[in-house]
């Protein structure tokens, strides 16, 4: 396993905020406001192709209608992905798997792939995103993190890429989805903040595992989670976050 250093800040599907997200835009947005990761949403095409979408339809983020399991690329690619946001980022498009990393190894900046769970897709996608990563990623630089709520997605990013980092997403927290972190050797526990008390971020901690929270927007909620111990946070306003803990003397910039 290629060595994972926790980041404290990731632009929640780039600046997702201020822009539309898991675009161009929005990622370059989140590195110009100080992010060194952002993490997106991978999604499978008809062609076997990977579409950067959080959905399983482009109904909510695009100009069209359909589902993206349905379409191919080529079709994907010609909707317009920004003016459901906002008239400034009209003609913004939905990114595929390898223009999204060439643009993060452009900008500098590391990502969080996160494999949304469809069922029946899980494995193929995996393999497919896997696939993307070994053939772009410079050997230089720290691997991007995969990440699923879909636990055959993480074992299928185990068994093709095993030095690759990946993290569960964890929904509930028992004994079953701790031994399922420790046995899939995860390199960290991705969790919604909703299920961090100070006892179970202890008990997630047992692991010896980072924990990074998703989705925190609130500036106080920030300073609060990183003072009780939480590694990391998802937000979709990394410059304002990044800010209030700088002004707390809490920022780690890693
Ligand atoms: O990976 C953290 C977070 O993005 C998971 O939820 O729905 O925002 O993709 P969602
Ligand atoms: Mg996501």
């Amino acid at each position: 396993m290629s060595k994972f250093i926790c980041p404290q800040i990731i632009g929640h599907r780039g600046a997702c905020h201020y822009s539309p997200e898991n675009t161009k835009a929005s990622i370059e947005l989140a590195a110009k406001q100080g992010a060194k990761w952002v993490e997106v949403d991978l999604q499978l095409t008809q062609d076997n192709n990977i579409a950067i979408i959080h959905n399983p339809t482009v109904n909510k983020c695009t100009n069209g209608k359909g589902k993206v399991i349905k379409m191919d690329f080529a079709e994907i690619a010609k909707l317009d992905a920004g003016s459901w946001h906002s008239e400034q980022y009209a003609g913004q498009r939905v990114l595929s798997l390898e223009q999204l990393l060439k643009l993060v190894i452009r900008l500098k900046i590391n990502v969080n792939l996160e494999i949304k769970s469809n069922v029946g897709l899980n494995e193929e996608t995996a393999s497919i995103a896997v696939k993307a990563v070994k053939a772009i990623w410079p050997k230089d630089r720290p691997l991007p993190l995969f990440s699923s709520y879909s636990l055959t997605a993480i074992e299928t990013v185990k068994e093709h890429y095993p030095k690759a980092p990946r993290a569960m997403i964890v929904g509930e927290w028992n004994q079953f989805v701790k031994r399922a972190i420790v046995d899939l050797d995860c390199s960290s526990i991705n969790v919604d903040r909703r299920l961090i008390t100070p006892q179970r971020l202890a008990c997630m901690h047992e692991t010896g595992k980072p924990v990074i929270i998703h989705t925190v927007n609130g500036l106080a909620s920030a300073v609060k989670f990183i003072e009780m111990g939480v590694d990391g946070l998802f937000t979709d306003r990394p410059g304002d976050i990044i800010a209030a803990l700088q002004a707390k003397g809490l920022y780690r910039s890693t």
